[in-house]
C-alpha cells in the first residue's frame, strides 16, 4: 500500500484536473473532498453556505479528514480552505504526502474569471477577494507542504508529471 497523494492549495490552483488525471494515470482512487460532500449532502457548496453556513461545511471536512488518517493510496483533492484547521492537517499527513500546488492570484483570478460555484469569492472584486485570502492563507499553505509544485505555466499533464517525479514514480 502506497501513501496517498494529497493535493493542497487555493481554490481554481488545478488540484480537481490534476488529481483526476493522477488517479488515471496511477490507477488509484481519486477522491474530491468538495464533490464527496456535496454528494453526501445533496446540496451545492453554495447551497450548503448559503443554508447551513461555513461552521457546518467546515465541520464535514473535519469529518473527512479524520477518515483519510486511515486510508491508503488514494488521491485525493481538498478543497482550498481544509488547511485552515491544524488538525485536518495532521489527519492528512498521517495517511499521505502533502503537496501544495501553487499558483498566483493573477492565474487564480484567470482560470476563475467564469466561475460562480465558490462562496467565497461571490460578488464583485473576485481578483480582490482572492488577492487578499491569498495573502492570508499562503504561509498556512507553505508551512503545511510537505512538497510544493509551482503550476505556473505548466498544463494538467506537466503538473502531474512532476508529482510523479516527487513521489518517485516514474
Ligand atoms: C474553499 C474552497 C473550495 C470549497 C469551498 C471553500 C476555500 O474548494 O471547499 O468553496 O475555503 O478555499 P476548491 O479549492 O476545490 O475550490
Amino acid at each position: 500500500m502506497e501513501k496517498n497523494i494529497v493535493l493542497v492549495g487555493f481554490m481554481g490552483s488545478g488540484k480537481t484536473s490534476v488529481g483526476k488525471k493522477l488517479s488515471v494515470d496511477l490507477k488509484r482512487e481519486f477522491i474530491d473532498m468538495d464533490d464527496f460532500i456535496v454528494e453526501k449532502e445533496g446540496m451545492s457548496i453554495n447551497e450548503i453556505f448559503e443554508k447551513k453556513g461555513e461552521a457546518y461545511f467546515r465541520g464535514l471536512e473535519k469529518e473527512l479528514c479524520q477518515n483519510f488518517a486511515e486510508a491508503k493510496s488514494k488521491i485525493i483533492a481538498t478543497g482550498g480552505g481544509v488547511i485552515k484547521n491544524d488538525t485536518n492537517v495532521e489527519n492528512l499527513k498521517k495517511g499521505g504526502t502533502v503537496i501544495y500546488l501553487k499558483s498566483t492570484p493573477k492565474q487564480i483570478a484567470f482560470n476563475l474569471r467564469f466561475d460562480n460555484t465558490r462562496p467565497l469569492l461571490a460578488g464583485d472584486n473576485k481578483e480582490e477577494k482572492i488577492a487578499k485570502l491569498m495573502a492570508e492563507r499562503e504561509p498556512i499553505y507553505n508551512k503545511c507542504a510537505d512538497e510544493i509544485v509551482d503550476v505556473s505555466g505548466l498544463n494538467v499533464d506537466e503538473t502531474m508529471d512532476k508529482i510523479k517525479t516527487i513521489m518517485g514514480i516514474n
